[in-house]
């Protein structure tokens, strides 16, 4: 071969690598997640940090929820940390919900918000605000290009739109773990935890016409773990299996003795898995509307199934997931990490 072919043979690979990881790039998808951890939070964030090759994770931005800021803080740090994912920069957000007294579900995760022991992680917080962030990055972003998923109150987003509204256009979805209807509410008989949390920064997402999913306890309580399902986590054999095992033996036996279940919800991880694999859910485009009235229906998600109302469809509503479908995604991810 002479040195000329030799030459053009070299240039035409290169440009091919290049092409190729452009779309390899193009492929992925953009997304910032925003939680407050929370053990299935932390399940949810491994199988996010576990996914690059669909997920560009920009960064996850905390809030105060099921602990206070510091702690959910923390607990997204070591997520990174055992995920080997120390890229992803953390952004604390905001302390306390918009209006309403905070609460926090500390007799569900445990006062350190998981259940198993923690530690202070190697690598610190990203300096600024979350909400700083939001609108920092979502105003420099091309149109529709950055995905959100929403696993805790709705606080962050929710500030960094009352401040700048025009960082909508930024915004490709958001996938929201929040609300029940059909199931009925898990911190009252109405109400699910993240909309209860802050109903009124629910309202202002929804009223800022941002593309939305809810994946609900509808959804939540059809995926439900196995003890079957915990034990080939645990028989991955790595770091991860075992910490998510460990996390998750704990987790449900609350929610099986309370409801009655055969397995526990891992509410959260159901946004990713709908992120990776929108085929193993189904729903259907619904006017929602969120109460924030003081009384017995604080903080419950209204959809209006029957389309009763004709009012404009505002999201989509899952209410169906394929359970084994999502465990076999978990399982496959999870044995990616050390
Ligand atoms: C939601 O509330 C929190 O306790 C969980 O992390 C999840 O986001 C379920 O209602
Ligand atoms: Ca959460």
């Amino acid at each position: 071969m002479n040195a000329f072919i030799r030459t053009a043979l070299r240039s035409l690979l290169l440009v091919s690598l290049t092409v190729t990881t452009a779309l390899a790039d193009e492929a992925r998808r953009d997304l910032i997640i925003d939680t407050d951890p929370g053990a299935d939070d932390v399940v949810a964030l491994l199988l996010a940090l576990a996914s690059p090759d669909e997920l560009n994770i920009r960064a996850i931005t905390t809030v105060a929820g099921n602990v206070r800021l510091e702690k959910t803080s923390r607990n997204a740090r070591l997520a990174r940390e055992w995920a080997g994912r120390e890229d992803v920069p953390v952004y604390a957000g905001s302390p306390r919900p918009l209006l309403r007294t905070p609460i926090y579900a500390a007799d569900i995760h445990g006062a350190e918000g998981l259940p198993i022991p923690v530690h202070e992680p190697a690598k610190g917080l990203a300096p600024g605000s979350a909400v700083t962030y939001l609108i920092d990055t979502l105003r420099a972003a091309p149109p529709k290009s950055v995905t959100i998923a929403m696993l805790g109150p709705q606080t962050n987003l929710a500030l960094a739109l009352i401040q700048a509204p025009e960082i909508v256009k930024g915004i490709k979805e958001v996938v929201v773990m929040g609300g029940a209807h059909f199931n009925g509410g898990n911190i009252t008989p109405v109400a699910e935890f993240n909309l209860y949390a802050d109903p009124h920064a629910a309202q202002v997402v929804l009223a800022s016409g941002v593309p939305l999913t809810y994946i609900p306890l509808d959804v939540t309580h059809k995926v439900l773990t196995s003890q079957a399902r915990i034990d080939k986590l645990q028989g991955l054999g790595n770091q991860a299996g075992k910490t998510v095992a460990d996390i998750l033996n704990e987790y449900v036996k609350r929610d099986m003795e309370h409801y009655g279940l055969s397995g526990g919800p891992i509410h959260d991880a159901s946004v990713i898995a709908y992120l990776l694999r929108p085929q193993l859910f189904s729903g259907r485009s619904v006017h929602l509307e969120v109460d924030s009235r003081e009384g017995l229906t604080f903080g419950q998600s209204v959809p209006d199934w029957y389309d009763g109302l004709q009012q404009p469809k505002n999201v989509t509503w899952i209410t169906e997931g394929d359970a084994q479908g999502f465990f076999d995604l978990l399982t496959e991810r999870l044995a990616k990490l050390r």
